[in-house]
C-alpha cells in the first residue's frame, strides 16, 4: 500500500469566469502534501486559503448529503467531499460539470436544472383531499419504503454528467428526473393515472431516450438502484400501451 503521508500532489484546477471578457479558460496547478482522509473538497479548501482566495467552488453540507460539491476529477463526476485522495493518483484534475450551465471556475448552476425538470414534472403530490396541517398524511411502511429510496437522491446532478444521451439530448429527462417521476407514480398519496405523466416519460426524452449505458448507476452517489426504478417505469408504460391496463 502506498505511503500517502509521504506522497506531494500535484492539483490541476480549471479556472474560467464566463462574466470576465478577459478571462482565458486554462488550468492552475498547486501542489499539496497528502494526508490521511484528505478529501478533494479539503484541498480546494487549503488552496482556497492558502494559495489563491479567488478559487470558486461550491460546497455545503461537507457530509455527502446536499450534493452541491459535485464536480469531474480526473474526468470522472463525483462528490468532492467524499472523494478521497488515497483513490486518486499523484496528479489530479479538478473541472466543472460540463453539462450544466457554469458559472465560475468548478462551480455550476444546476439549481436551474432540477427546478425546471421538477416544474416539469409537476414533482409535488397530487391529491383532492384536503390538506390538514395538524395531521400527518401517513402512509404503511411497505409503501413509503420504496419512495424513501427513491428520495434518498441528493440533485447532485452525477447521474445527467455520466450519461452520454443527457450530453446529446438537451430535453432528456435524465436519471434524476426518472427517478423523480418514480417517486411519484409509487406514492399512494398521489393520485396520478400513469398517463397524466405521458407527455413527458412515453418519449425519447423520457424512458424510451435511455440505453441503458448505466452511467447512471456507475457514478451515483447515494447507489440508489436508477435501472431497477427505470425498468418498473419501462414495463408499467409498456404495459399500459400494449393492453391499455
Ligand atoms: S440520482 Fe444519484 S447521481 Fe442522480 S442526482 Fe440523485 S443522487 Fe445524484
Ligand atoms: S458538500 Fe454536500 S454533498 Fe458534498
Amino acid at each position: 500500500m502506498a505511503d500517502n503521508h509521504k506522497r506531494t500532489l500535484t492539483f490541476k484546477i480549471f479556472r474560467h469566469d464566463p462574466d470576465n471578457p478577459d478571462s482565458v479558460p486554462h488550468y492552475d496547478t498547486f501542489k499539496l502534501d497528502d494526508r490521511p482522509f484528505f478529501s478533494i473538497y479539503l484541498a480546494m479548501e487549503e488552496i482556497q486559503q492558502k494559495h489563491d482566495p479567488s478559487l470558486y467552488y461550491d460546497i455545503c453540507c461537507r457530509s455527502n448529503v446536499c450534493g452541491s460539491c459535485a464536480v469531474n476529477v480526473n474526468g470522472q463526476p463525483c462528490l468532492a467531499c467524499k472523494s478521497q485522495t488515497k483513490d486518486l493518483p499523484d496528479t489530479i484534475t479538478i473541472e466543472p460539470l460540463r453539462y450544466f450551465d457554469h458559472i465560475k471556475d468548478v462551480a455550476v448552476d444546476k439549481g436551474r436544472w432540477f427546478r425546471d425538470m421538477i416544474m416539469r414534472l409537476e414533482g409535488w403530490i397530487h391529491t383532492s383531499k384536503p390538506f390538514n396541517e395538524k395531521l400527518e398524511n401517513l402512509q404503511k411502511a411497505d409503501d413509503q419504503l420504496p419512495v424513501y429510496e427513491a428520495e434518498r437522491c441528493i440533485e447532485c446532478g452525477i447521474c445527467i454528467e455520466a450519461c452520454a444521451i443527457a450530453h446529446l439530448n438537451p430535453n432528456y429527462l435524465g436519471s434524476a428526473g426518472m427517478n423523480r417521476a418514480y417517486r411519484f407514480l409509487i406514492d399512494t398519496r398521489d393520485e396520478r393515472s400513469l398517463d397524466e405523466f405521458a407527455e413527458q416519460l412515453f418519449t425519447g426524452d423520457g424512458v424510451f431516450g435511455c440505453e441503458a449505458m448505466l452511467g447512471c448507476r456507475n457514478f451515483c452517489p447515494k447507489e440508489i438502484p436508477l435501472p431497477y426504478h427505470f425498468g418498473i417505469l419501462r414495463r408499467r408504460i409498456l404495459k399500459r400501451v400494449l393492453t391499455g391496463k
